[in-house]
C-alpha cells in the first residue's frame, strides 16, 4: 500500500505518535459510537467478544466505519487498494473473468464491498474491450455511503444499464465472483496462549477507555488454537496473541447457496496458516489505519479508523471446501497480474502516448514489487461445477502452500 496499507515492518508506536487529531465534528461521531459499543460492553456483562466490538467498530448501523460518511480510500482517505492504485489491475481481473465467463457461455461478475467503484468500472472497460460483456455486473454493498459513491464513479459508464446494487442475494448465479479487500474486513476473534491453556481476549470498559480483557476460552476455540498448534508442528508460546476468522465460513456458505457454476476470486493481504501464526509474528495480524499511518491499537479513533487483519488463506479455502468449493488457484498478486497479461498491456502503452505509459509502469511496479503489493497480497480463486485451468495462476500455483 504505497500509503497503501503500510507493510509490516513500519513500527506501529511511530505511527502512533504522529497520528492526525480527527476535527471536532469527527470527534463526536466517535463519541456516539463509543457510547453505542460501551452500551454493547455494559450489555454483555462487562466483557464484548472481540469479534463483536470489531463488527460494531466496522459496520454499526449508521456509525460503524465502513458504514458512516468518513473518505477511506485514496490520498484524502486512509489507505489506498489495488483499484485505487491502477486501473491495471481490474484490466488483468477481466481478464481472468472473461475466461470463465466464455467457458461459461456468459453470466455475471458479482464484487463484494466494491469500495469506490473503480474496480468496477475498470473490469467492464476490460470485458468490453475483449466482447466479454457479462450478462450484469452486481454490486453487494453493506455500506450507504459507498453505494452512493460507487453510483457517482459509475453513472457515466458505457455499460452502467448493466449494474445492479443488490440488497441481498439472488439465487441461481453463474460467473465470476470478485473480493478484492473484503475478507480482511471480517470481524476476528482474538485469543492468547496463556499458563498452558488457551484465553479469549475480549473487550471491557476501564471507565475512561475500551481495554483488552482475557477469560478462558469456550471449547470451540480452544480447539481451533490446538490445531493450529497441529498445523505449524510446536505449541504457542506464553503470551503468543493471534486471531481466528470465524466470519469466512458463513459468507463463503452465503456466496456457495446462489453461485450455481463459477469462480471466486478472493484477493487479499494474508499468508497460509503456518505462515500466519509463524512464531515471531507473536502479536498476530490486527492493524488500524488512519489517514496513511498503521498502528495496532483499535481502541482508538472508534468509528474513523479501519480495523482489519491478515487473511489465513488456509482457513478461507477449508471454509470454501466445507460448503462445496474447490480451491482451484493460489498465488501471488504480482504472479497473478504477469499471468493475466500485465506485460502485454504496458508494451501496447509504450507503443502510445509516453507520459500513460510512465505512468502505468510505475504503478505496475507498486502492484507487482515484492516490497510493494506484489507478494503480501495474493489471489485464491475458489470454483465450483467449473473444472477448467484458470490462466491466472498458470505462472505459478502455490496451492501446495495451504496445506
Ligand atoms: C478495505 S475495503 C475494500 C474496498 C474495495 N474492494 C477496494 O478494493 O477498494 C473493504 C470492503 O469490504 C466490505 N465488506 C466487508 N464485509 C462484507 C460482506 N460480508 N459483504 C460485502 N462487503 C463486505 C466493506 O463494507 C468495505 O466496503
Amino acid at each position: 500500500m504505497s500509503s497503501q496499507r503500510p507493510p509490516e515492518s513500519q513500527d506501529p508506536r511511530r505511527a502512533l505518535a504522529s497520528l492526525p487529531v480527527p476535527d471536532a465534528e469527527a470527534a463526536a461521531h466517535s463519541a456516539r459510537l463509543v457510547e453505542h459499543i460501551r452500551a454493547a460492553v455494559d450489555a454483555s456483562g462487562g466483557f464484548l467478544p472481540f469479534e463483536h466490538y470489531m463488527d460494531l467498530a466496522l459496520y454499526a448501523p449508521g456509525l460503524g466505519y465502513y458504514v458512516a460518511g468518513t473518505r477511506k480510500f485514496g490520498a484524502a482517505g486512509d489507505f489506498v487498494t489495488a483499484p485505487e492504485t491502477s486501473a491495471l489491475f481490474g484490466w488483468c481481473l477481466a481478464r481472468q473473468c472473461a475466461e470463465v465467463l466464455n467457458h461459461l457461455g456468459g453470466g455475471v461478475v458479482l464484487e463484494f464491498g466494491a469500495g469506490s467503484g473503480r474496480l468496477a468500472a475498470d473490469v467492464l472497460d476490460e470485458l468490453s474491450r475483449l466482447n466479454a460483456v457479462p450478462e450484469s455486473y452486481l454490486i453487494l454493498e453493506p455500506s450507504p455511503e459507498l453505494r452512493e459513491r460507487q453510483q457517482e464513479t459509475l453513472a457515466g459508464h458505457a455499460l452502467a444499464g448493466r449494474v445492479r446494487w443488490l440488497e441481498r442475494l439472488p439465487e441461481g448465479l453463474r460467473g465470476v465472483v470478485i473480493a478484492n479487500e473484503v475478507l480482511d474486513a471480517m470481524p476476528v476473534q482474538r485469543f492468547r496462549a496463556h499458563d498452558g491453556a488457551v484465553q479469549e481476549l475480549g473487550v471491557t470498559w476501564d471507565g475512561e477507555h475500551f481495554a483488552w480483557q482475557a477469560r478462558a476460552a469456550g471449547a470451540e476455540m480452544e480447539g481451533s488454537v490446538r490445531a493450529i498448534e497441529q498445523a505449524v508442528g510446536e505449541r504457542l508460546p506464553e503470551g503468543y496473541e493471534s486471531e481466528l476468522h470465524p466470519a469466512y465460513g458463513p459468507w463463503l456458505a452465503s456466496v456457495a447457496d446462489v453461485l450455481d457454476a463459477g469462480v471466486a476470486l478472493l484477493i487479499d493481504y494474508g499468508y497460509p496458516r503456518q505462515e500466519y501464526y509463524r512464531l515471531e509474528r507473536s502479536r498476530g495480524t490486527l492493524m488500524c489505519h488512519y489517514r496513511h499511518r498503521a498502528h495496532e491499537d483499535p481502541f482508538m479513533l472508534v468509528g474513523l479508523q479501519d480495523v482489519t487483519s491478515y487473511v489465513d488463506f488456509t482457513a478461507v479455502a477449508e471454509a470454501g471446501e466445507a460448503v462445496g468449493f474447490w480451491p482451484a488457484g493460489y498465488t501471488t498478486q504480482a504472479h497473478f497480474l504477469l499471468a493475466s497479461g500485465l506485460d502485454g498491456m504496458l508494451a501496447e502503452a509504450a507503443a502510445g502516448d509516453q507520459t500513460q505509459y510512465l505512468r502505468l509502469t510505475r504503478e505496475a511496479k507498486l502492484l507487482t514489487l515484492p516490497g510493494e503489493m506484489g507478494e503480501r497480497f495474493q489471489v485464491l480463486a475458489l470454483s465450483r461445477a467449473y473444472d477448467h485451468p484458470l490462466s491466472g495462476f498458470g505462472m505459478r500455483d502455490l496451492l501446495w502452500r495451504l496445506g
